[in-house]
């Protein structure tokens, strides 16, 4: 049986800052694989901590991204300084977006992420106020790739 080490991280993240993007799901993702988890799971939990920090560059002042592993789960916690959603359940339909023309020249602003982000969680939670801020907590359960088959 595999015992797990610790996996953390914290990353502070700037609005319109996309110098260290994605730092934060690549080193998330090379842990997972290096204590035998599964690429595909190990994937999702990128893919989610990617979007949701781009997220925040592009639509928010600043905010942190914090990852832990816990039990064969990832938890992903993104808490932002403002503006907030005015309508989530908008903000999660496929092609809703409002990102600036700046962040269309580097070809976001499909109104992808958080549907992806959905998509590839196993739980996922948005708390907003806006002129606030937001908080996205999504959870992913991993499997090992070469465990020793029992269920947990
Ligand atoms: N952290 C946030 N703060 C404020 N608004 C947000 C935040 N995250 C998402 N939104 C709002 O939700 C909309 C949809 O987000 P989503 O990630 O699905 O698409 P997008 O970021 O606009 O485009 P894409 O992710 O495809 O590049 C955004 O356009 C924005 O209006
Ligand atoms: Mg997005």
């Amino acid at each position: 049986m595999m015992t797990s080490e610790r996996i953390d991280g914290f990353f502070t993240l700037r609005g319109g800052e996309f110098n260290e993007a994605g730092k934060s799901a690549t080193g998330l993702k090379k842990a997972l694989r290096e204590q035998g988890y599964e690429l595909e799971a190990s994937r999702r939990a990128a893919v989610v901590a990617f979007e949701a920090e781009m997220n925040v560059i592009i639509h928010a002042v600043a905010g942190t991204l914090q990852y832990s592993l816990e039990d064969d789960e990832v938890k992903i916690v993104v808490i932002d300084m403002g503006p907030g959603i005015p309508d989530v359940a908008q903000a999660m339909k496929e092609g809703f977006s409002t990102a600036p023309e700046w962040a269309r020249e580097h070809g976001w602003g499909s109104g992808l992420g958080l549907p992806n982000i959905k998509k590839n969680s196993d739980r996922l939670v948005i708390d907003t106020v806006p002129g606030e801020g937001t908080k996205l907590e999504a959870v992913i359960r991993l499997g090992r790739s070469s465990g020793d088959g029992s269920a947990s």
